[in-house]
């Protein structure tokens, strides 16, 4: 199948042409077209996401990035020059609203001047099956920057059962899979996603929307013992529990307000939040560099001793990390670090597939096809897994 994919569900407009061979059994997926454009710039004075703002500028890119792909459309809206396309797919859900429903409009529009069919993509179904993807052979363009690269394609290395620590801005879920259509959420998290608890701590410290990348740079320069934040829920894994549906739950939201009293009990106060690093005091970028680095060590502490808690008891074969928060370093090594020793592969996608793109939903929706999986083409801002 060669796919055409459209990602909208928060602040980046994507849209992919990936080629999808080798069945359930065997998924190889060739990237012939990856576009992305950012929003980061346009929401960042806002200190987060605004809908509203979300869903204009996807508007706008969307046509645009169809252009980059050499698809002409005329003023009656007839496509020219369209690549030989299988199906077109769309991310449904979750997501934002306004901004879904632009992805899923502009879908049907284009299916239906192609006459070719549309499938409807759950958005964490695609961070899942960013893990089956290879960067080596794909071309990534962002449509920001005149940047393209080559990368190889790579059939899949998931071994069942495998272990897998969904964590993005929106969720932060520990999947068990058997196969590729088989899967049970052993947890959630209780209130905060994983990149949430970056993002508002990331405010807290006075750092830029958002929060994730710019906790990871300043964290270098910090000691990620300085402070005792806590682990939420470190321990609630234990074998000895015995419901099995939340013993692997995790929660942020405590974390994030022991950060919150921190700052407050210290007096350690952000005024200028945009300009940080120039406006703020040496002692007070030190004690930012600390609290971030203590916060990150707690952060990554959880969720890696949770995931590795699960492989062991349910003796996986594969542990896999995606998402957005896939993205930091520190996170990926300790994952890495603590398979290796228990030794389980350890599979996380190329750093181009942590956060959103159109690529995985190709992804998803190959693998949703074979399996007649389906989601109905219509906003669902509260899909899971
Ligand atoms: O998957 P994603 O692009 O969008 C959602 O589906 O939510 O994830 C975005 C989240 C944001 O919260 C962002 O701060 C976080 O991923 N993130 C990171 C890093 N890069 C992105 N968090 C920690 N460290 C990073 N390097
Ligand atoms: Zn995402």
């Amino acid at each position: 199948m060669r796919i055409l994919s459209i990602e909208t569900s928060c602040d980046e407009t994507a849209i992919a042409v990936v080629e999808a061979t080798g069945g359930i059994k065997k998924p190889r997926f060739k990237v012939l077209e990856n576009f992305i454009s950012s929003q980061i710039k346009i929401h960042r004075p806002f200190g987060g996401v605004v809908p509203m703002l979300a869903k204009r500028e996807h508007i706008k890119n969307l046509p645009k990035l169809l252009r980059r792909l050499g698809i002409r459309s005329d003023v009656r809206g007839q496509m020219s020059n369209v690549p030989t396309v299988t199906a077109i797919a769309v991310t449904v859900g979750p997501g934002l609203e306004p901004a879904l429903w632009q992805g899923i409009e502009f879908g049907k529009r284009l299916a239906a001047s192609l006459h070719k069919p549309i499938i409807g993509v759950n958005h964490m179904e695609g961070h899942v099956f960013s893990v089956l993807l290879d960067a080596k052979n794909s071309k990534v363009q962002s449509a920001n920057s005149k940047a393209s690269k080559r990368l190889a394609l790579r059939a899949t290395r998931l071994a069942f059962p495998a272990i897998g620590l969904v964590v993005s801005g929106g969720h932060t879920i520990l999947v068990k899979m058997t196969s590729l259509t088989k899967w049970v959420k052993l947890g959630e998290t209780r209130d905060d996603a994983a990149g949430e608890a970056f993002d508002k701590v990331g405010k807290m410290l006075g750092l830029p929307y958002p929060g994730g990348p710019e906790i990871q740079k300043i964290s270098e320069k910090g000691n990620p013992k300085a402070i005792a934040f806590p682990r939420p829920m470190l321990n609630s894994g234990s074998a000895s529990r015995s419901s099995a549906s939340s013993n692997y739950d995790f929660s942020f939201s405590g974390l994030k307000t022991a950060v919150l009293y921190y700052l407050r009990d210290h007096k350690i106060t952000f005024e200028n939040k945009k300009k940080i690093r120039t406006s703020v005091s040496i002692r007070k970028s030190v004690a930012a560099a600390d609290v971030a680095a203590s916060f990150q060590q707690a952060v990554i502490d959880v969720l890696v001793k949770k995931t590795m808690q699960a492989a062991r008891q349910y003796s996986a074969r594969t542990v896999f990390l995606c998402g957005g928060v896939a993205a930091n370093k520190p996170l990926r090594e300790a994952l890495d670090r603590e398979a290796q020793i228990a030794g389980i592969p350890f599979l996380v996608p190329e750093f181009i597939y942590n956060t959103d793109n159109a690529v995985m939903i190709a992804a998803a929706a190959y693998l949703g096809k074979l399996t007649k999986r389906r989601y109905a083409l219509t906003a669902q801002p509260n899909l899971t897994l």
